[in-house]
């Protein structure tokens, strides 16, 4: 957790002018440690990608972006912080971030009120646009991702009946999908839900709740939690007996799950907001650009951490067309900017992307994936199985 909070006032930063010299600083606040480290750093990853593309392209006239990252830890403390040293000690002009959406609740209305726009690029629960005018996101809400994934299980199972679902109690993001989860497998006169387990991001041993499952012969087990607790239920539920499908959320959309369930991450299905195969030209120069420093493909959480720097870098370019940034006080700057970014239209590695005006993403396609583990037991990727168009 890197981050220390300054005590400074928003009101005596935004008096002063926007930048001292040639660069722009965009705050970053992506859990670098903690257990969601696991997506922290995968979007790490896709933001300086987004940093170099975009300084490249040279769309902002003599000035160039500079990404200023502040670790949030994984909790809410560290991200409250993060907030705090990027507004007021960065003193950026806007930030991409947190991690998790449990530390949006806690960290975003310390931006909303410091009028800084923040673009979050993971952040999936419900209510998080709505948190103020300044917040918008790129990561598609569960209520977009989530209901797709039942339709996929049942497309790929037609005898699927018994579903039971285990969401991590403690995390606003897996109460949050499992409750579209939920209400997606109500819905469907075929399926019944058998049961509802509860569980912690910090469990590590799931044995007593999947017991109680078992006894009740599931087709289904549908899951939201987080990377490491999600991988880890995956796992127990294979070394005891379970052999149905499993169907993951956001929480394991990510390859570095794989480590943790093994070779028994293999065959479960996850909800997608991202098609690393797509090959639209813009995903395509994405891809190439993050397979040139990475040696891997992007996944969902480096895609959309592309994007929300790209929002910020194009929103940025086009008000340099009409307006000398560097005569905008800081405070004019962050509104300008966060008037420009939810006015835009984008052509992203995820698809044209637009806002509502209160902030949330449209996004036209989602996907499901399957994973597909590699011999090692250690490495894998995800199998494009479904893409489904969504009305906007
Ligand atoms: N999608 C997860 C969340 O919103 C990481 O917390």
């Amino acid at each position: 957790m890197g981050a220390i909070a300054l005590a400074l006032s928003s009101c005596t930063v935004a008096d002063t002018p926007t930048i001292s010299d040639d660069t722009l600083p965009l705050g970053v606040a992506f859990a670098q440690t903690g257990n969601a480290a696991l997506y922290g750093q995968e979007s790490l990853q896709g933001a300086q990608v987004a940093a170099v593309f975009f300084n490249d392209q040279g769309n902002l006239g003599s000035y160039r972006l500079r990404l200023v990252l502040q670790d949030t830890g994984s909790d809410e403390a560290g991200a409250v912080n993060a907030f705090q040293t990027l507004i007021n000690r960065d003193r950026v002009v806007g930030i991409v971030g947190p991690t998790l959406s449990q530390q949006a609740f806690s960290a975003d209305p310390i931006a909303e009120q410091a009028g800084v726009p923040v673009v979050a690029a993971s952040n999936t629960a419900r209510g998080i646009p709505q948190l103020g005018a300044f917040i918008s996101r790129v990561s598609a809400g569960v209520e977009a991702v989530a209901p797709t994934a039942i339709a996929a299980a049942l497309a790929i199972d037609p005898k699927i009946r018994r579903v039971a679902v285990f969401f991590a109690q403690d995390d606003a993001f897996s109460r949050s999908e499992t409750e579209i989860f939920q209400q997606a497998i109500r819905e469907n006169p075929a399926l019944e839900l058998i049961t509802v387990q509860q569980t912690q991001t910090t469990d590590t041993n799931f044995q007593a709740q999947i017991n109680a499952t078992l006894s009740l012969n599931p087709d289904l087990i549908v899951i939201s939690g987080l990377a490491a607790d999600g991988g880890n239920l995956i796992r127990q539920l294979r070394e005891l007996g379970y052999q149905g499908l499993i169907l993951g959320g956001n929480g394991v959309n990510t390859v570095n799950v794989f480590p943790v369930c093994r070779r028994f991450c293999n065959g479960v299905l996850v909800a997608q907001a991202y098609n690393p195969e797509n090959p639209a030209p813009m995903n395509v120069k994405f891809r190439d650009a993050f397979e040139a420093q990475y040696r891997q493909m992007p996944s969902q959480f480096s895609a959309q951490a592309f994007t929300a720097v790209q929002v910020f870098a194009e929103s940025l370019a086009t008000l340099s067309q009409t307006r000398d940034l560097g005569q905008l006080s800081l405070a004019e700057l962050r509104q300008a900017l966060n008037d420009q970014l939810l006015g835009g239209t984008y052509d992203t590695p995820l698809g044209e992307l637009r806002f509502t005006p209160e902030g949330e993403v449209l996004q036209r396609y989602f996907y499901v994936g399957q994973i597909e583990m590699s011999d090692d037991g250690q490495t894998g990727k995800f199998r494009l199985v479904k893409q489904v168009e969504r009305q906007q």
